[in-house]
């Protein structure tokens, strides 16, 4: 008989067939890689998704895709709700990707994960939960939310710049209710008490720039477009942003690139810089 798990996946990869693949292009996923890679940055934070149905054959491509791209020193990643469609077998799955989803702290659990580079701290979180049909939520949790906490003082203590990676975005109302974290109130409670320089987020397909109010200064909450998606007329086009972080006058200044798809030209380019506020 047919369990709900997998007359859902039936359900998306028939939306793949139907609809999806035509929006998300590999050659745009692959122009938009070789744009980052010409760019050199020090450090790549992927939010994820990276697969439709959490199928085992999507993940060994997708591995195949982020280690051509870079290895797990490079790039950072987080899973979304698609990496966790149905339950799965972790080793052959998002255990693949271990490599960019290690610890730089001694820890006993796998999340947040913790990557120092210099002086910026990257803290990823892992919010992808098996949902029933047509739900796209998730959830960070309260043992990972007490860890997060503990993390964040403790980074803040060492003086580092933290960035947050999460998957959905990490506060009520920057997602639909059925595309939501179902923590979303406690993850903002929890980032407004402890602080955090930055916070990266995917999911919602879109350009996004939301401020959450800490006693540490102004948190920005980022959401990118996809990175595969082609000209639609209900998402963002295809793009990915360059954050440029210094430390000058005891203050942090992030500057932000967004690199975009032209694809009337089939290339990438350059479509808005700004700055974020300064923090102490
Ligand atoms: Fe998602």
């Amino acid at each position: 008989m047919l369990n709900d798990f997998a007359f859902k996946r039936i359900i998306g990869a028939l939306s793949w067939k139907w609809h999806r693949r035509h929006i998300h292009l590999p050659e745009v996923a692959t122009a938009l890689r070789a744009d980052i890679q010409a760019a050199s940055p020090n450090h790549i934070a992927f939010t994820g998704d990276l697969t439709n149905i959490a199928a085992e054959s999507e993940f060994i491509q997708g591995e195949r895709w982020l280690k051509d791209f870079g290895d797990g020193n490079l790039i950072s990643f987080t899973p979304g709700n698609h990496d966790a469609y149905v339950p799965i077998s972790w080793d052959r799955t998002i255990g693949r990707l271990n490599a960019y989803m290690s610890s730089d702290m001694r820890q006993t659990e796998s999340f947040p994960f913790v990557r120092l580079r210099r002086n910026i701290a990257l803290i990823g979180l892992n919010t992808a939960q098996p949902q029933k049909l047509l739900s796209a939520g998730g959830a960070v949790g309260p043992a990972q939310r007490q860890r997060l906490a503990d993390q964040l003082r403790t980074l803040r203590e060492r003086g580092f710049y933290r960035v947050v990676m999460i998957h959905h975005p990490p506060a009520p109302g920057l997602a639909l209710p059925i595309r939501s974290l179902s923590d979303a109130a406690e993850m903002k409670d929890l980032l407004e008490s402890e602080g955090a320089e930055l916070v990266l987020h995917g999911h919602n397909h879109e350009h996004s720039l939301n401020f959450l109010e800490s006693k540490f200064g102004q948190i920005p909450i980022v959401g990118v477009p996809s990175a595969s998606m082609t000209k639609t007329s209900q998402h963002d086009i295809a793009a990915w942003n360059l954050y440029s972080i210094t430390r000058s006058k005891s203050q942090w200044h992030t500057n932000v690139k967004i690199r975009q798809w032209n694809a009337d030209i089939k290339q990438m380019e350059n479509q808005n810089a700004f700055d974020l506020p300064p923090r102490s």
